[in-house]
């Protein structure tokens, strides 16, 4: 068993995700307001994104052998809601275990030092592994239904984390909030970046769910990813 998946998105009309020169004022609203309205037991983010959430200190992490206990740790507390981050190497630190109202969840491979579980104990912050170096994301998927219950996850960013998530065919829906902008920033990241070059893979398609005019100018755009060539509904 494993969540159903929406990834939510502000793009720009080339697809970018950076907002840095749109020029809005308050462009966190854009992305929130409608996050909001998508109902979810947790949100997920890539290690970039999330470094914008978690502490700027940088804890000592001692790369000897301790005794941690092995396994995934689910820390104890009356968490609804989670934030769960995509961090293969254990780069995010933690002042807490929480971002906002939501528990923290690092999604880690086997290759983090002992040291780096040390911190997340520390912090009563929860881990769990889905591979040796790399990640299996049906895995990630897997465990969070098990072992914390979400039913419903959104995935929130940035491009590569959606890129990794669409190609393993794991997002059942995409929720874009489409700004009035253009930006064309050479090699900025964009909405899903999953692969270069053509070859070896196919476009993944979608159907059309719903669409809004909202803020005046901007669209939220709702779609049905189709799997195995069959429409979303
Ligand atoms: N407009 C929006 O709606 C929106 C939403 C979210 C974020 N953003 C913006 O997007 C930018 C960041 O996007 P990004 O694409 O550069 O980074 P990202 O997706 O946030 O994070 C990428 C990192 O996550 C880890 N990762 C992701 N998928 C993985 C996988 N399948 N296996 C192993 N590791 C994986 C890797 O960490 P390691 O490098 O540690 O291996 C990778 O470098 C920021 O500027 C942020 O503000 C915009």
């Amino acid at each position: 068993m494993k969540p159903y998946v929406i990834c939510h998105m502000l793009g720009s009309v080339d697809g970018r995700i950076k907002q840095d020169i749109w020029g809005f004022e308050d462009h966190h609203k854009y992305f929130e307001e409608t996050a909001g309205q998508i109902e979810a037991d947790a949100w997920l983010v890539g290690r970039v994104t999330m470094q914008e959430f978690s502490s700027k200190n940088t804890y000592p992490v001692d790369s000897g052998t301790q005794s941690v206990p092995e396994g995934d740790f689910v820390a104890g507390g009356p968490a609804k809601t989670y934030a769960v981050v995509i961090d293969p190497s254990g780069k995010c630190f933690w002042d807490s275990n929480m971002v906002s109202t939501e528990h923290v969840i690092e999604v880690l491979t086997e290759k983090v030092p002992a040291g780096y579980l040390t911190h997340l104990r520390s912090k009563n912050v929860s881990y769990l592994f889905a591979g040796a170096e790399t990640l299996d994301l049906e895995v990630v998927l897997q465990k969070l239904f098990r072992l914390f219950g979400i039913k419903t996850l959104r995935i929130d960013g940035g491009g590569h984390v959606n890129g990794s998530f669409l190609a393993a065919g794991l997002i059942d829906e995409f929720s874009l909030v489409l700004a009035p902008v253009a930006d064309g920033t050479f090699g900025a990241p964009t909405v899903f970046e999953a692969a270069q070059g053509y070859e070896g893979r196919k476009a993944t398609q979608f159907t059309l769910k719903s669409v809004e005019r909202i803020y005046s100018d901007f669209l939220w755009i709702r779609y049905l990813v189709a799997k195995n060539g069959v429409p979303g509904r």
